[in-house]
């Protein structure tokens, strides 16, 4: 191995750190580990390398410091912008094998190694009658050191906030070897800068998580979950906010369009759904709590406000099992939509009342650059995931307007005054737009925390800040 300077000594010190079964030169698993749920990008590291405790990192992080050699953080490689390839080769370090869980039951925490994947420990949390909210579509196999880095949200963040919420305390491996603890296990802190949540959302540029503490509920013990189908798509986008101002706070409030609930019931083979050929969206709304007869309660005046909508007749979810296929069919969407086309998602999050001028203005950027698009995504908190789909447009098309188009998208999302991702992360893919949504002076602090923390610019180089940045 010789690219990025990765010479046969070199391989010969990561293999005395991490043991000779666990450095990997061979290209089935370069390749494994050089993609993630991104398109269809594939960016292999040279050497992928599977430590087990932050002394083993912090070994490797100190030798490739040394020698300036690239590490990429690898999680479960569900992420949706890039952030887990190593687009200039290096090391792929794969934190898989960070999989402790304890849960404090006394403190309502939990202590997590990175690698432990998110449904397992919301499970463990239930076990004990506690609740870890955060729910990314991927939580079956995504894992709680990627919704980190990340800073995953999910269909419950609406009421119960997104994975920085939870987070109280990290243990990070330095870029230059160097083992630190950001903050405190407490609820409350505010003892100097906020390191915590700058690592949370900084996708593996900064340090490399090793462990986790996050703070749990109590379990609920009741929902009711609707499905309001609409004849209009932009007045289902009207009724999200009418729900809160209404005095309701959802558990969850997703939207869906048409195609986005069509792909999804044909991905799953699912017959169970009939939808009118008119209705055009779907909000997917659920309400939890202790006490059946309050959530009746709401669920009614859910009722009363998408009333004076165009609406079909809501179906109500009167089993687990019927819960769980709506779900299902929820969670599906994504990788539905990647079944059916060459697709581009993008992440786009407004103040939860813009969302109808955003939908519209989708559509209409769509037809000038000749792109169709399925949105669905979290209404309540005004997160629209946006697919591109290629369809039929010529790979020229695809390469020159479609860019434009997602320009245009973005400057709309941040004229009213929202953002280009809201749980997705930038990544590799959407680097480039990061000019939009921030000033020169955003961007070079941010330049700035990075070259503090990496002044080699070895972990997780080329993601995040623009190509431009100078
Ligand atoms: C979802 C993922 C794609 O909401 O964020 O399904
Ligand atoms: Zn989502």
């Amino acid at each position: 191995m010789n690219d990025n300077h990765i010479t046969t000594d070199f391989e010969k010190r990561l293999i005395d750190i991490v043991g000779k079964a666990f450095v990997f030169t061979d290209e089935a698993t370069r390749l494994q580990y050089g993609h993630d749920e991104t398109e269809d990008y594939s960016f292999p590291p040279t050497v992928v390398a599977k430590p087990d405790t932050a002394d083993e990192v912090a070994a490797i992080m100190k030798l490739a410091n040394d020698h300036k050699i690239p590490v990429v953080p690898i999680g479960a490689r569900t992420g949706l912008s890039g952030g887990a390839l190593s687009i200039h080769g290096g090391i792929g370090l794969s934190m898989e094998r960070f999989n402790t869980l304890e849960i404090d039951e006394k403190n309502l925490q939990a202590i997590a190694g990175p690698a432990v994947i998110t449904q397992v420990l919301r499970e463990a949390a239930f076990e004990k009658g506690l609740f870890y909210p955060p729910d990314p579509s991927s939580m079956g196999s995504c894992t709680i050191g990627g919704n980190v880095a990340e800073n995953s949200g999910g269909a419950r963040a609406v009421k119960y906030g997104v994975t920085k919420d939870y987070i109280l305390n990290l243990e990070v491996v330095l870029p230059n070897g160097d083992i630190i603890w950001t903050g405190a296990n407490t609820l409350k802190n505010s003892t100097g800068y906020n390191l915590t949540q700058l690592m949370v959302g900084s996708e593996g540029t900064l340090g490399i998580i090793t462990k986790i503490v996050l703070k749990l509920l109590p379990k609920t013990t009741h929902n009711v979950l609707m499905l309001i189908p609409f004849f209009k798509s932009g007045q289902a986008c009207e009724a999200v906010a009418e729900i809160f101002r209404a005095g309701i706070v959802p558990s969850a409030l997703e939207f869906m369009e048409r195609d986005a609930i069509d792909w999804g019931l044909k991905y799953l083979d699912d017959t169970s759904i009939d939808i009118k050929p008119e209705v055009q969206a779907h909000l997917l709304v659920e309400v939890d709590g202790n006490y059946p007869d309050v959530l009746f309660a709401e669920a009614e005046k859910i009722m009363g406000v998408v009333e004076q909508f165009e609406t079909d007749e809501i179906l109500f979810a009167d089993t687990e099992d019927q819960k769980n296929a709506l779900w299902k069919l929820r969670r599906t969407v994504a990788e539905a939509v990647k079944s059916n086309s060459v697709y581009k998602e993008e992440d786009t999050v407004v103040p939860r009342y813009e969302l109808p001028t955003l939908l519209e203005g989708i559509k209409r950027i769509g037809k000038k650059y000749g792109f169709q698009s399925v949105c669905y995504g979290h209404a309540g908190d005004g997160n629209l995931h946006v697919n591109i789909i290629k369809g039929d447009m010529t790979d020229d098309n695809w390469k020159v307007e479609v860019p434009k188009g997602i320009r245009e998208i973005f400057e709309l999302t941040v004229s009213l005054k929202g953002t280009l991702s809201g749980e997705h992360g930038i990544g590799y893919v959407q680097k480039n737009y990061m000019n939009i949504a921030f000033t020169d002076a955003n961007l070079q602090l941010m330049k700035g925390i990075k070259q503090l923390f990496d002044p080699n610019n070895i972990l997780n180089p080329g993601k995040i800040l623009p190509d431009t940045i100078v």
